[in-house]
């Protein structure tokens, strides 16, 4: 046995342009210091005379056993799997192409046995947070899946095959949160162009989380509803140039700038329908206590809302996570840019 096969992908945090993103806008975002760890690797139980025969060879690629903390699922043979985590690992398997582990070593398996293929793993994000955990996980999947095969995978390869599996997920994902998971930093994301690295100045964010699920597919529709499907929408622009302002901002190493772009997007994104009164009410705790900006990430609906402060050990951040916990709400803190960890 060669050692462990293991595969990353961070999650992510959108500073600004979700939805806008969608419709070919640009949205700044960062890596997240945690995401998904996953191994891959071939369990094989003792032989067994009388084994079907479904199950004595890895005839069906897709008979996964997924261990995470929100994920606990075998996932069967058949030709179209019902749970979409098991849709979208078919999905992926099939883009990897013979990057896909096709079988274990045949020494390793005595005549009878059984074979399974196992994920196991451990996830740092919280799920179906807006914090990109599909991706983390699909990035993760896709390396971790290539590595037990020993074969190379590039980022790009890494992310085609984790978009496929995000399609299951949600439906026509513009690619940002696959390319952070893929890439880590931090950068401005555009459609069809990719990820353009960029600098973040030193900064804090205080993430805190509604308490309610979101599910992306809903909320970019409940968007395409509501701006008919066009891109020269007046929330949509507005949208984009909060982000022009907001890179701005990030070049010049100038916060106050950057949370004004936030709070702006905030707006927005409220007029398109996608905050919740919670998440209305976490930004305006978070001004009042003293954040730079403060507004809610990823597709919106629940999930959570992220208030910017100088840094993590500063008084504004003390007070928002404070504000945030009277709220009952689960916090973290994360610095981002330079000298951060991770
Ligand atoms: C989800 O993290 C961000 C959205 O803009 C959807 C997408 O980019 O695919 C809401």
């Amino acid at each position: 046995m060669t050692g462990p096969a293991i595969g990353r992908g961070a999650g992510k945090v959108i500073l600004l342009g979700e939805h806008a993103v969608v419709y070919g806008y640009p949205a700044l975002a960062a890596a997240l210091p945690g995401g998904v760890e996953l191994t891959a690797s071939w369990q094989v139980a003792p032989a067994q005379p009388a084994a079907p025969a479904a199950l004595a060879a890895p005839a069906d690629p897709w008979r996964m056993r997924v261990e995470l903390p929100q994920w606990q699922l075998s996932l069967d043979t058949g030709a179209e799997p019902a749970h979409p985590v098991a849709r979208a690992l078919a999905a992926l398997w099939r883009e990897l192409g013979p990057a896909a582990p096709a079988s274990p070593p045949a020494s390793q398996v005595p005549p009878g046995a059984a074979v399974e293929l196992a994920l196991r793993g451990q996830a740092s994000i919280w799920p179906s947070a807006g914090l990109g955990s599909s991706a983390a996980f699909t990035v993760a999947a896709a390396r971790a899946l290539a590595a037990l095969a020993a074969a190379a995978l590039d980022d790009d390869a890494a992310a085609r095959a984790a978009d496929a599996a995000e399609r299951v997920f949600h439906g026509k994902p513009s690619g940002l949160d696959v390319a952070l998971a893929t890439a880590g930093g931090a950068g401005v994301f555009e459609r069809g162009r990719g990820l353009t690295p960029l600098h973040l100045p030193p900064l804090g964010l205080v993430i805190g989380h509604s308490g309610a699920p979101r599910s992306t597919a809903d909320m970019v529709a409940r968007v395409a509803e509501r701006t008919g499907g066009a891109r020269s929408d007046a929330r949509l622009v507005a949208l984009g140039a909060a982000v022009e302002r907001g890179v701005r901002a990030v070049a010049a190493g100038d916060l106050s700038a950057l949370g004004a772009a936030m709070d702006a997007a905030h707006h927005q994104l409220a007029e398109l329908g996608v905050s919740s009164p919670r998440l209305d009410e976490m930004c305006q705790a978070a001004r009042a206590a003293g954040a730079l900006g403060a507004k809610l990430t990823g597709a919106g609906g629940g999930g959570c809302a992220i208030a910017l402060v100088p840094s993590v050990s500063c008084a504004e951040a003390e007070r928002v996570l404070r504000a945030w916990s009277e709220l009952g709400l689960a916090t973290r803190a994360v610095a981002l840019g330079a000298g951060a960890p991770g």
